[in-house]
């Protein structure tokens, strides 16, 4: 049993990790443990009750002044409440105040997983144990519902909270996170992942600071600028060493993660939906779902912590058919030729990338409406067949001749001013009456909160599915929410549009997965604006960034992999000098970067000269050899790309051990080098490998010299030179 009730102190036990609440006296729900693994001894000893001053008492404790709920560890701390800190729950249920008191109510304990309707959500079956605990506030019969689940080999909880208005009049609700965990302690420091267009998921660490840390989008997306995923950790944690805490929120919305270090030098860290520009009407008898976060501790390093994560979103999030296949080798023609195109063209690119082996042709933008630039088309989704020379199916048809699989971009949740649904359905985009719109990308965005737009997008998504042989669909976005204002709603309800448009979104994929479960979805928002454990679930597969560049992609592929399982990641190679930022790679660096997941092509192969085509040959060849380890292989992050070397490097290895990938990529060259070793990881150490680098034999070592000593590195060649290593088990 993972979950354990004794004296209302609620304790949930993962394999190597330990989580603790308390219903006190008092019926406060108090935090009292999370950590590595402990018994299920009450750990509210730990709670030091002391008056601190200028810290309310709740009633009835106001005599004794050293119950305050300003300094005490909690599960779902409330505004008003004489807390002052940071907070899950800004709900007025009716005097115009927010000044709710949550108390325990009652809990139940059941087998399997909770769901949550409409929003994606961790599945598992009976190995999985929940935990619901109903908080009410002290006078109104205004509930929270805390959900937990437990699953213990993945050292994972999940969480959520519904909040439900059983009172005779709305509540107003204008925050709601999901999650909240107090620690005891200070000192701890925060990774997270910032970014911008084309330059997603940096990693940056800091020791959190007295008062408030916020990350946060506002865009309506979880955004380029900001990932929904966070890491807590002791000081001096490393790949390999030290305890930290995952929190990965399931959503693809805007966000707010806060993280508060508080008079008492304690720790609050709160994950949820963005509250800036958010309220909601919560009418009598209806309930507001708050979205998952998925928590993950581990107790030795990053490393472990990602592949728990890997390993848990691979199994009970990811739904996709293609979950465990290998990803079909992409052709995409967007950098090959923008807009400019026709039918005959794609065929001669398609023709030439089934020559070399790529499984698979994607036709980018401009392939529907009057979409000839970035200025028209959005939202009129049926081929331009003048364009094209002939219609989708028939193109689509005559891609399979060619012995290829085809797939089609689409930006669903946007429309262009320059369109005909625009010209139709001027009130189905998100603007302001009577006021000038923000545009971005010279686009307007879609009220996906409206059932007639869903509607109307599912109609021609599935149209063009059923009219066509498509595979594949990458679902773009491709600019930030600003001034979302419905039509449907009234003005004290436009606080909700946010959240509802990306119920609308959840609500057409889920229409779409569930429909057409053999079509593979990938997702993009202007490359990895939208990379969030929310997509994960419609899409097994997102565009990583719209920069291919080899070495840029180093840190954005670094950072992405602190989370989110490789398999999930897509890198192509592009032509060179590169389209973003003008640099020139070596072929190999692009594929060696390229294979760390899902792999593909973003050029014009045509134009490629012979020789290279016969490497690209090569480089499909060795994808689609060794596909179960650069997909689904444990991922190591040997060296890092912020790290003061010559070069970065990473390594996939079997779950069994008996086989691995080394890739090391140098972007420094230097004169008279020194020597560099590459210290292997997840190998064997009685096992004998037999290694080789670039398919050429180096001997056979034991696993424990590979990991121990090392391999002695080559020196580089030229600029932004690579190796790939293979190693096999004999
Ligand atoms: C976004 C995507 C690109 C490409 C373009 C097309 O920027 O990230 O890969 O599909 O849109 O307009």
């Amino acid at each position: 049993m993972s979950i354990s009730v004794k004296n209302n102190v609620f304790t949930l036990q993962t394999k190597n990790s330990t989580y603790q609440m308390k219903a006190d006296e008092r019926r406060i729900l108090l935090h009292t443990y999370y950590g590595e693994k402990t018994d299920d001894t009450d750990y509210s000893y730990l709670i030091q009750m002391a008056d601190h001053g200028f810290s309310g008492n709740i009633a009835g404790t106001e005599n004794e002044r050293v119950y305050s709920l300003d300094y005490l560890p909690q599960e779902f701390p409330v505004l008003g409440s004489g807390d002052y800190r940071i907070h899950c729950l800004e709900a007025d249920l009716g005097s115009g105040v927010c000044d709710c008191l949550l108390l325990f109510d009652s809990y139940k304990v059941y087998d399997g997983k909770y769901s949550i309707p409409g929003l994606p959500a961790m599945f598992a079956g009976e190995e999985a144990q929940t935990l619901e605990i109903v908080l009410k506030d002290g006078k109104e019969e205004f509930y929270v519902r805390l959900l937990y689940s437990v699953l213990e080999e993945e050292d994972v909880i999940t969480r959520a909270a519904v909040i439900e208005n059983r009172m005779e009049n709305p509540a107003v609700l204008k925050k709601v996170s999901s999650a909240c965990t107090d620690f005891m302690e200070n000192g701890l420091e925060l990774l997270h992942f910032y970014g911008k267009h084309t330059g997603e998921r940096q990693a940056e660490r800091s020791p959190l600071a007295h008062g408030i840390t916020e990350l946060r989008s506002t865009r309506g997306a979880s955004s380029h600028q900001h990932n929904p995923f966070a890491v807590l950790a002791k000081p001096h944690t490393t790949e390999q060493n030290g305890v930290c805490y995952g929190f990965a929120f399931l959503y693809s919305g805007g966000f707010c993660i806060q993280a508060e270090v508080d008079q008492m030098d304690q720790t609050r860290f709160i994950l949820g939906i963005d509250d800036q520009d958010f309220s909601w009407v919560l009418q009598p008898q209806e309930s507001f779902y708050a979205p998952e976060v998925c928590m993950c501790m581990s107790g030795s390093g990053f490393e472990n912590l990602s592949h728990k994560l890997h390993r848990a979103f691979q199994d009970h999030l990811i739904r996709s058919e293609w979950k465990d296949r290998r990803r079909p080798v992409i052709a995409n023609n967007w950098e090959a030729t923008y807009f400019d195109f026709d039918g005959k063209e794609i065929l001669g690119i398609a023709e030439e990338a089934a020559k070399l082996g790529v499984d698979m042709f994607v036709l980018d933008d401009g392939w529907f409406g009057k979409r000839n630039s970035d200025y028209s088309g959005l939202g009129d989704w049926y081929a331009n067949e003048e364009k094209l020379g002939c219609t989708l199916g028939e193109l689509s048809e005559e891609v399979h001749k060619k012995g290829l699989l085809f797939g089609l971009w689409f930006e669903p949740e946007m429309v262009s001013e320059d369109s005909d649904l625009y010209r139709e359905h001027p009130d189905w985009a998100l603007t302001v009456p009577g006021r000038d719109s923000i545009r971005g990308r010279s686009q307007l965005v879609l009220d996906m909160s409206r059932d007639d737009v869903v509607d109307y997008l599912y109609r021609c998504i599935s149209g063009i599915i059923d009219n066509s042989k498509i595979e594949y669909i990458k679902w773009d976005m491709n600019r930030s929410l600003a001034a979302a204002y419905s039509k449907l709603l009234s003005p004290e309800r436009q606080g909700e549009v946010r959240h509802r448009f990306v119920l609308g979104v959840y609500k057409l994929l889920e229409r779409i997965v569930t429909d057409y479960p053999q079509l593979l979805l990938e997702g993009c928002c202007g490359g990895g604006g939208r990379y969030d454990a929310g997509m994960l679930y419609y899409c097994p597969q997102i565009w990583c960034s719209d920069n291919t560049d080899a070495v840029e992609r180093l840190r954005i592929q670094y950072g992405t992999s602190f989370a989110y399982p490789m398999s999930t990641v897509s890198a192509h190679i592009s032509a060179c000098p590169n389209e973003q930022n003008f640099r020139t790679t070596p072929l190999k660096t692009r594929g060696i970067c390229a294979m760390q997941g899902a792999f593909g092509y973003e050029l014009d192969l045509r134009l490629m000269p012979e020789e290279e085509k016969e490497f690209v040959k090569e480089q499909i060849t060795c994808f689609k050899k060794h596909y179960r380890l650069f997909q689904f292989g444990k991922y190591y992050r040997l060296v890092s790309p912020y790290e003061n070397k010559n070069h970065t490097a990473w390594e996939f290895a079997a779950e069994d051990r008996k086989e691995a990938s080394a890739a090391v990529v140098y972007t420094d060259l230097h004169a008279n080098p020194k020597a560099e070793y590459l210290k292997l990881r997840g190998l064997s150490e009685e096992l004998y490998y037999r290694l080789t680098r670039d398919g050429e034999e180096l001997g056979t070592f034991t696993g424990a010299a590979l990991m121990n000593g090392g391999i002695l590195l080559p020196v580089p060649k030229e600029n932004y030179d690579s190796c790939q290593y293979y190693l096999k088990a004999e």
